[in-house]
């Protein structure tokens, strides 16, 4: 069941492309995310798909309805909590809430309001207009008003950024509770940390085109694994050992006296390296394993793409 079928989309300002024929699908009751550097075209992205904005090319369906076509049965659908608070500051966290359950025709916008509040911990500021709201209370105000009338897709637009690490959280366990419940949702976030717990699947969108897609996982198996990381008493000892390993991919640090080696993650190659070093009678004082991390992973792909242009 698919919930958002992207194919083709192109978008451009002027004679800048931002979106450069994407394609996306993401099934129901999944957390899609989609990251990418400042500029890449998340939010052009979201936009389209939650039809404040037309592309110029492609089709992009939300449950099935097209979003040029049929934009207010998906408006029907969907939520947005976009990346700049869209609360009200004349009115109330109260008011706020309950203006978009009015709109939303929902039953009892006033108890939902009520319980909205509560859940995202506004409920001593309910009655304070959002203007006095500190940044991370009208986030969280934002993110409640996202999700007044129950909408079927969800997307979140950097939902996190500017919360504190408490409020991160619990934004996190609301997001795997909404997937649970069958909700889809499709978020944009910087934070890689973000995208590895929540997300089903990723995409890395730069430069207007997808460069990789994947579970969080898969994405990491685009690095090597099995990074070495070998800490040495002093400099000459670490330059003498970087020496020894120029045939392999190392990063020296100065200031920690360590090495970091990529390797195949094969014992054997771990093994040779070791033998290596014995050889040459260097010390070392520590060593670790490292596996790839999503933010290695990221930076990875996205450095290699902009170098194959
Ligand atoms: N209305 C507009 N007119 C001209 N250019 C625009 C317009 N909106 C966006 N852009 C440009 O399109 C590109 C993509 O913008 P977009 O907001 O989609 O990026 P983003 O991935 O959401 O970035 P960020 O992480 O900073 O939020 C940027 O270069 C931006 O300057
Ligand atoms: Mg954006």
């Amino acid at each position: 069941m698919v919930a958002i079928s992207v194919t083709n989309l192109q978008k451009s300002y002027g004679k800048q492309v931002v979106l450069d024929s994407i394609d996306l699908e993401v099934s129901k009751g999944s957390v899609f995310c989609l990251l990418g550097p400042n500029g890449a075209g998340k939010t052009t992205t979201i936009n389209i798909l939650s039809t404040l904005l037309r592309a110029d090319g492609g089709i992009a369906t939300v449950n099935g309805f097209d979003v040029v076509a049929q934009a207010s049965k998906v408006r029907t659908q969907i939520s947005l909590t976009g990346q700049f608070a869209a609360v009200d500051d004349v009115l109330t966290g109260r008011e706020n809430l309950v203006l978009i359950g009015e709109l939303r025709h929902i039953d009892d916008p006033a108890g939902t309001a009520k319980d909205s509040l509560n859940e995202f911990g506004l409920s001593d500021a309910a009655d304070r207009r959002a203007g006095t709201f500190s940044g991370g209370m009208r986030r969280r105000l934002d993110i409640a008003m996202g999700l007044i009338g129950d909408p079927e897709v969800i997307f979140f637009d950097e939902p996190t950024s500017g919360l504190d690490p408490q409020s991160r959280y619990m934004m996190w366990e609301k997001i795997n509770s909404l997937s649970r419940e069958g909700r889809t949702v499709f978020l944009t976030t910087q934070n890689l940390e973000e995208a590895d717990r929540l997300a089903d699947k990723i995409s890395i969108l730069s430069k207007g085109k997808i460069i990789a897609e994947g579970t969080a996982s898969d994405l990491k198996k685009l690095l090597p694994h099995g990074r070495i990381e070998l800490g040495f008493p002093d400099v000459e000892q670490m330059n003498a050992a970087a020496k020894l390993f120029q045939n392999y991919d190392v990063t020296p640090d100065n200031d920690t006296r360590s090495l970091m080696i990529v390797t195949d993650g094969s014992a054997s190659q771990i093994a040779r390296i070791f033998t290596q070093i014995e050889d040459a009678h260097i010390n070392i004082s520590d060593f670790s394993q490292k596996t790839a991390t999503l933010d290695d992973v990221f930076l990875k792909i996205i450095s290699d793409h902009e170098g194959n242009k």
